[in-house]
């Protein structure tokens, strides 16, 4: 893994969005694996805006997101649909038919899994994944458990997530209870990582992922198997790259 250490956020959020659209520069029907939550917010402020300075077209690329709540109406505001189309997707050039998120209301959700893996094994692999990291370490929405799964699958959230993501809604009670995520195995298939992880209060998380054990309980230590992880974040961290 790389890591690179920023002084404030707004920086952070133009070396992610530069890295992210340097991939698109490269080729242009690229596939990139999008995040939601927080973290990726600012990024994509950024991508909108040197869209609209006329630096960057978005007309071929393909996107494939991360994870979607189960039950939640596609139209709520707070379903990843919603955040994508709110953040990126209304304000750039991108062909809607292009992106991809998890459909959380499907009747058969074991069948929407593996329509989404076929898509994605079609036309991946992903160029670049976007991921933010949750307190307890998980990614995309693969929580910490004795076994991970490697494809798309539905999820019960924990509750510390349910928790951290409250701030999105009016009540504990709203947060949706399930969700459908990729699966370690789509997201480690994917050629290059960017983790973005913003804020002092990830610094410990963020550490056990970079120096700890390689463990289920922490989903996002498996990024230290992957040869392409890039994480940028204000956290004040080390990272140690030897055993001393
Ligand atoms: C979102 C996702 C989650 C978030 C994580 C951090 O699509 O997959 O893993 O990245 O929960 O969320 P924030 O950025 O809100 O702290």
């Amino acid at each position: 893994m790389i890591l690179h250490k920023f002084k404030n956020q707004a920086e952070l959020d133009r070396v992610a969005a530069d890295l992210m659209m340097s991939v698109v520069r490269g080729r242009p029907n690229a596939v990139l694996g999008m995040a939601t939550g927080g973290s990726p917010v600012g990024l994509y402020q950024e991508m909108v805006k040197s869209y609209k300075q006329g630096l960057i077209s978005f007309k071929e690329v393909r996107t494939f997101n991360l994870d979607e709540y189960v039950g939640l109406a596609v139209t709520h505001p707070e379903s990843y649909r919603s955040f994508m189309q709110r953040n990126l997707f209304d304000h750039i050039d991108i062909d809607i038919k292009n992106t991809h998120v998890p459909n959380g209301n499907a009747a058969d959700i074991e069948a929407e899994c593996r329509r989404y893996d076929e898509a994605l094994y079609q036309q991946g692999p992903v160029d670049m994944q976007l991921l933010g990291i949750g307190h307890n370490g998980h990614i995309g929405f693969n929580e910490p458990d004795t076994t991970l799964s490697r494809f798309t699958h539905k999820v019960t959230l924990k509750e510390d997530t349910r928790e951290a993501n409250k701030r999105f809604f009016n009540s504990l009670d709203e947060v949706p209870t399930h969700a459908v995520t990729m699966g370690m195995g789509s997201i480690l298939h994917a050629k290059s990582i960017l983790l973005v992880v913003k804020g002092q209060e990830k610094a410990e998380i963020l550490d056990r992922t970079l120096n700890g054990p390689i463990t289920t309980q922490v989903p996002a230590t498996l990024l230290q198997t992957h040869p392409r992880v890039i994480v940028l974040t204000d956290c004040d961290v080390n990272y140690k790259l030897s055993h001393s």
